[in-house]
């Protein structure tokens, strides 16, 4: 079997350059689309995050801002970014950078996290965002989750009827990106670090998405051949390069598609945070 690599690369910079048009027509209409980032500390992987997602938004006519804080900041001053952003009618979305710095505490940090305005969320992690998706009712996706969903329709896999496998269950990826899934029609199970027999579980998927953060845990032998691959992992090797959760070398000739690590999920991430940014500026430009 020939393995088709899904090229997310490709995928976002269509994505991108939609929401270049948009953040056009809402120029033309006095409305500048905003995004303000909140990085607090300088772990390294922020930092360059959040300089993709500036220069991202540059390109796509975002007018982006980052208020930097230093590491040992404390949590009323992150809270009065938050709500000085909450509160400036040029910001449609927010974006809390995680990890805040270790200094500050779990309750502190769910308070700073908490207390983006709803109509702000761009990253669709509060909990009334995730409430509403889990209704079917959602107000923003979560950026990784719904680049998941896009790259499925873009390679024109079909979810509906399918048999999903979604490894891991954390709350920015696994948790609602399984709920998307249910939501186009899937048989979903959820996999994680007590699931005995993995590879049984996997083997039955017609979709695997790995989203685990360790490097090559899906080994080839586990797929059934033809399935689809997601590998949403982002694991830095002692050498430096990057590498997924999935062993590539060894899915490739059997899954029938495959998202390679990096070009692949990594690059729709930033894409959908634009395109969320652009829909808040939209609902904002139509006054609700
Ligand atoms: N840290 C790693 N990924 C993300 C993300 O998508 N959003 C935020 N806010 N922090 C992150």
């Amino acid at each position: 079997m020939v393995t088709r690599i899904i090229d997310g690369k490709a995928v976002a910079l269509g994505l991108r350059d939609e929401v270049r048009r948009r953040a056009l027509a809402l120029r033309e209409r006095g409305v500048v689309p905003g995004l303000t980032v909140i990085l607090a500390g300088d772990d390294a992987a922020s930092a360059t995050y959040v300089r993709n997602k500036e220069r991202a938004a540059l390109e796509c006519g975002i007018a982006g801002r980052t208020v930097r804080l230093p590491s040992d900041v404390d949590a009323l001053t992150v809270l009065r970014a938050v709500e000085e952003a909450n509160a400036d009618p040029g910001v449609h979305g927010i974006l809390v950078q995680l990890p805040l710095p270790a200094g500050l505490s779990r309750a502190e940090c769910q308070e700073i996290e908490r207390a983006i305005a709803p109509h702000k969320d761009v990253d669709g992690f509060l909990p009334v965002s995730q409430g509403l998706l889990l209704l079917g009712q959602p107000s923003f996706l979560p950026c990784t989750p719904a680049g998941c969903m896009r790259l499925l329709r873009s390679a024109g896999i079909e979810v509906a009827g399918r048999r999903a496998v979604v490894l891991g269950r954390s709350a920015i990826v696994g948790k609602p990106l399984s709920h998307l899934l249910l939501a186009a029609d899937a048989t979903v199970t959820i996999a994680h670090s007590k699931t005995p027999d993995l590879a049984d579980v996997v083997r039955q998927a017609d979709i695997v998405v790995a989203a685990v953060g360790r490097p090559g845990l899906v080994r080839g032998a586990w797929l059934k051949p033809g399935v689809c691959v997601l590998d949403v992992g982002i694991n830095r090797l002692p050498d430096g390069r990057l590498t997924g959760d999935v062993a590539f070398d060894e899915a490739l000739g059997i899954a029938g598609a495959i998202t390679p690590v990096p070009g692949g999920v990594g690059p729709m991430t930033i894409a959908c945070l634009l395109d969320n940014v652009c829909l808040a500026a939209e609902r904002a430009a139509e006054g609700h």
